[in-house]
């Protein structure tokens, strides 16, 4: 059985979907919405979010761009997402209560594609990037599969969301938690005992651009989950391009957000 749908086209124009539960998880916000004219997002695609007051910066100034997040999970009229507090736009996001409006706009990109027969799924990400890796491992467990799930942490606050992933393997960059050191280190571990592996990533750009690096020395397939900075999400502004092996740029929002590791020349630093 496959683990992935064709996605639906993204309605155009936005949606307003209310808070159901706000929740704090260690370092990070979880957000549940109610979506329930969208169409059904699959694992790697991404929703751009704002909220739907207090969204800007002062009663006369002009409101923000709405920013990019890649949805956690999807059920019955319902999304999840999880944020962390990095900026003004994260900042209001993981501010919101139960029963305020947020604008979405979305499923947006391109999401995982399912392994080819007889590859074994290995997930491996950290931070803002679990949120795809937490809807892909549920996908493939309910396809039958069994994915190895890794994920790098600073330390133990940020860890805490693992603590609800009964298959996550952690690492820490301080040892609070699970294995001492980087993700990367779990990820050399399951292919040096199975290299006939499909790996699927997500999270910050050099934890991205280690894995990719990896994965291409090895010949392992790999796909990865960009997460760029993005203006308008549309393919309109060109703020999100990465650069190409072969040459040129692909826009992560049209073409991505989830991009063969074999295509890319590297993943940027921004
Ligand atoms: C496809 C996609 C999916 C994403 N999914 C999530 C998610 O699930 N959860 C989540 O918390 N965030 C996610 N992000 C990142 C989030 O969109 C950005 O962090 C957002 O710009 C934050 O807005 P802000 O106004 O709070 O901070 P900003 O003012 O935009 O930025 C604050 C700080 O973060 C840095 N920054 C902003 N964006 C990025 C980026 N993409 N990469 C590296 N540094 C950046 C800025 O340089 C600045 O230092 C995703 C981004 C993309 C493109
Ligand atoms: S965010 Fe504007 S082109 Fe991708």
């Amino acid at each position: 059985m496959s683990a992935t749908a064709e996605p639906a086209a993204a309605p155009f124009g936005r949606r307003r979907g209310v808070v159901t539960t706000a929740r704090k998880v260690g370092a990070y916000v979880v957000l549940e919405l109610t979506d329930r004219d969208g169409p059904a997002p699959v694992p790697g695609q991404f929703y751009m979010l704002a909220a739907a007051t207090g969204w800007g910066a002062g009663d006369d100034e002009r409101p923000y761009l709405p920013r990019a997040f890649s949805c956690m999970g999807a059920a019955n009229g319902r999304l999840w997402f999880m944020l962390e507090d990095v900026g003004p736009g994260t900042h209001r996001l993981t501010k919101l209560l139960k029963g305020e409006g947020v604008w979405l706009t979305g499923p947006l990109g391109h999401g995982f594609r399912a392994p080819d027969e007889g590859r074994r799924p290995v997930l491996c990400g950290g931070g803002v990037g679990v949120p795809p890796l937490v809807m892909w491992t549920n996908a493939l467990h309910a396809a039958g599969q069994s994915p190895a799930l890794l994920l790098g942490f600073r330390g133990r606050r940020h860890a805490e969301v693992a603590t609800t992933l009964p298959t996550a393997q952690v690492a820490t960059d301080d040892g609070s938690m699970g294995h001492h050191g980087l993700v990367t280190d779990l990820l050399v571990a399951e292919l040096d005992r199975d290299p006939h592996a499909v790996v699927y990533a997500c999270g910050p750009p050099g934890m991205l651009e280690a894995i990719r690096g990896l994965c291409v020395e090895r010949a392992v397939p790999a796909q990865l989950a960009l997460e760029a900075g993005m203006a308008c999400g549309f393919g309109a502004c060109f703020g999100c391009v990465v650069p190409l092996a072969e040459g040129g740029y692909a826009r992560v929002c049209v073409d991505g957000p989830v991009m063969d590791a074999a295509a890319l020349r590297e993943v940027p630093a921004h």
